[in-house]
Formats: structure tokens, C-alpha cells, sequence
């Protein structure tokens, strides 16, 4: 009988979480629901980098309808695997959301408090309509009251890396979602 050898996990990385067909089908579900939602709309993506630049590509194209795309660019954990609560904008968005239909695109949602931060920071600036889709849910981390209306897959509560996903700016280009082993933080 012939074997079949698993690759090899990238360095520092203990277990696959969510191996690439468990991503692929969950971003798709997701693309079609906000297919739906939104038909005959104009939808404006606001991609949280550098984290859910990934989930950016994939979501953006798995979506069927008028589809426009901005970043900003926000830092709430400098270096660390915890969150420190004080959100920073980095980059702001080009294009005015007033008036517009938007959806937040997040990487992971965890405390929820960078989110919180985002939410205030858009609805303040009258869109049409927010909502968020986060490709991760850390399932009872959350230390505030968010509302997620798109949510890919529920994670557990682990530093997890790759799919856009980094400890340290590392391990964002691998094609799967990993649990780092505590030996790499
Ligand atoms: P929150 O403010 O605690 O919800 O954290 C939000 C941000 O922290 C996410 O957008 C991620 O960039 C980062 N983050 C939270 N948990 C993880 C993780 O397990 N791995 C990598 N980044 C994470
Ligand atoms: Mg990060």
C-alpha cells in the first residue's frame, strides 16, 4: 500500500487549524450571502491590513455585483500576541464613505476591541450602512459587544498565524491557518 506523506508544517507553526478547503469554502459561503444581501447595490470593501489582505482577494472575487475596495491601515498589538485595547490608525481610507454601502473586512476578531474602535470611528462618518465579515471568530475572547454579521470560521482560542495572519510579520504567505507553537513567540 503506498503512503502518503503530509508536508511539512513551516517552521514554528505546531498544527493546521483550517486547512485551504476549509478557508476556500467558508470565504465562498460568505461571498455568496453578501451576493445576496446586497444585490443591486453598491458595496464598498474597507480591508483592514495588513491582516485581511488575503481574505480581501479571495472574499472580493468570490462576490457577485458592483464591488468597490479601500484599506486603512490600524495597529493595536505593536509586537505582542495580546491585545493592547489602544487602537491607531496608520492609513486611512481614500475614498469618503458617506452615503455608502460598507462592509469592514477584518482577518480575526478577538477582543473585538479594534472593531469597536473601527465601527465608531466609519459609522461617525454616516455611511449608507456598515456591517463586518471576519474570516476568524476567537470563540470568548470578546471583551466587547460587536456585531459580526458575516463570519467565516470560529477559531479556538490560539495565537494562529498564516492566510494573512502574523506573529512579528512572519508567516502572513502561508496557504493555510496555523496554531504558532509557544516556542516561536
Ligand atoms: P482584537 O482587537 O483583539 O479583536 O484584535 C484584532 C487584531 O489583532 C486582528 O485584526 C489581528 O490583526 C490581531 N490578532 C488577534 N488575534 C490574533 C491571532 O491569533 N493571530 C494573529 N493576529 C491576531
Ligand atoms: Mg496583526
Amino acid at each position: 500500500m503506498q503512503e502518503t506523506k503530509a508536508a511539512p508544517l513551516y517552521p514554528g507553526v505546531e498544527k493546521v487549524i483550517f486547512d485551504e478547503a476549509q478557508i476556500q469554502k467558508a470565504v465562498k459561503r460568505i461571498g455568496e450571502q453578501i451576493t445576496q444581501d446586497y444585490a443591486g447595490e453598491k458595496l464598498l470593501l474597507v480591508t483592514v491590513l495588513k491582516g485581511a489582505f488575503i481574505f480581501m482577494a479571495d472574499l472580493a472575487r468570490s462576490i457577485d455585483g458592483h464591488v468597490e475596495i479601500d484599506f486603512m491601515a490600524v495597529s493595536s498589538y505593536g509586537d505582542g500576541t495580546k491585545s493592547s485595547g489602544v487602537v491607531r490608525i496608520i492609513k486611512d481610507l481614500n475614498t469618503a464613505v458617506e452615503g455608502r454601502h460598507v462592509i469592514i473586512v477584518e482577518d480575526i476578531l478577538d477582543s473585538g476591541l479594534t472593531l469597536k474602535y473601527l465601527l465608531k470611528n466609519l459609522k461617525s462618518r454616516n455611511p449608507l450602512s456598515i456591517e463586518v465579515a471576519t474570516l476568524l471568530f476567537k470563540e470568548g475572547k470578546q471583551q466587547t459587544n460587536v456585531n459580526c454579521k458575516y463570519v467565516g470560521l470560529v477559531c479556538p482560542d490560539e495565537f494562529v498565524v498564516g492566510y494573512g495572519l502574523d506573529h512579528n510579520e512572519k508567516y502572513r504567505n502561508l496557504p493555510y491557518i496555523g496554531a504558532l507553537s509557544p516556542s516561536a513567540y
